[in-house]
């Protein structure tokens, strides 16, 4: 079932300078989630921060730790991110050779496990895997940057999924990530979706505007 929405900064739209400010600013403004975007300038054409990073920050925020893993070889580094602090692990199908295996892995470790689909990634990428997850997550922009435009073709995958989590009846978090804000977020709720990443729509406006940027995109006004 849909649960209430549930927001997750992607702190790639932070002042990297001071990003455990920024993290601790975020919580205090209503995060649910940590959304923190790993990226390796190989599976994606852009490099952002490793497990160091994300265990430096881990003291600044009791809030889970939303780890997005946009990264090829993936396995190697599992470990490593659950080691770190990381809650809730999100890989891609495309970024090893075993999804079923790296699943396991993740939840081996104590972790919530995650699978994020990009804008061509068909949802029958994780039929035989979707009663072990607990999270999918649904790209609706090409992972790699911040500050794209959200791809409307992937209403109809959130509705497809919502229904396929529905019947299934566990709690799986159908998060959807890249291009939401406050005028198109409440048409990616209604299509099913209960955790909305938004990196640019939270980060802008500096650290006194966070808590209304929030509220904005969870519906409030
Ligand atoms: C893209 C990342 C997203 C992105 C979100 O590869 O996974 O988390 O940074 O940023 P906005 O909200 O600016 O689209
Ligand atoms: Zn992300």
């Amino acid at each position: 079932m849909q649960q209430p929405t549930k927001i997750a900064p992607s702190i790639l739209s932070a002042d990297f300078a001071k990003l455990g400010e920024e993290v601790r600013a975020v919580d205090v403004a209503g995060a649910d989630y940590i959304h923190v975007d790993v990226m390796d300038g190989h599976f994606v054409p852009n490099l952002t921060i490793g497990p160091a990073v994300v265990k430096a920050l881990r003291a600044h925020s009791a809030k889970p730790f939303d780890v997005h893993l946009m990264i090829s070889p993936i396995d190697v580094f599992v470990p490593q991110f659950a080691e770190a602090g990381a809650d809730i692990i999100t890989v891609h199908p495309e970024a090893g050779a075993h999804l079923h295996r790296t699943i396991q892995l993740i939840k081996s470790l104590g972790k919530k496990a995650g699978v994020a689909l990009n804008p061509a990634t068909p949802l029958g990428a994780i039929d035989y895997v979707l009663p072990d997850l607990d999270l999918v997550l649904v790209m609706s922009v090409n992972p790699g940057f911040g500050g794209q435009s959200f791809i409307a073709s992937q209403l109809e995958k959130i509705r497809l999924l919502r229904q396929r989590i529905d019947k299934l009846g566990k709690k799986i978090d159908l998060e959807v990530d890249g291009g939401i804000n406050a005028d198109n977020a409440a048409e990616v709720i209604k299509a099913g979706a209960d955790v909305l990443v938004a990196g640019t729509a939270t980060f802008q406006g500096g650290p006194n505007a966070y808590a209304d940027n929030i509220r904005r995109v969870r519906g409030g006004h």
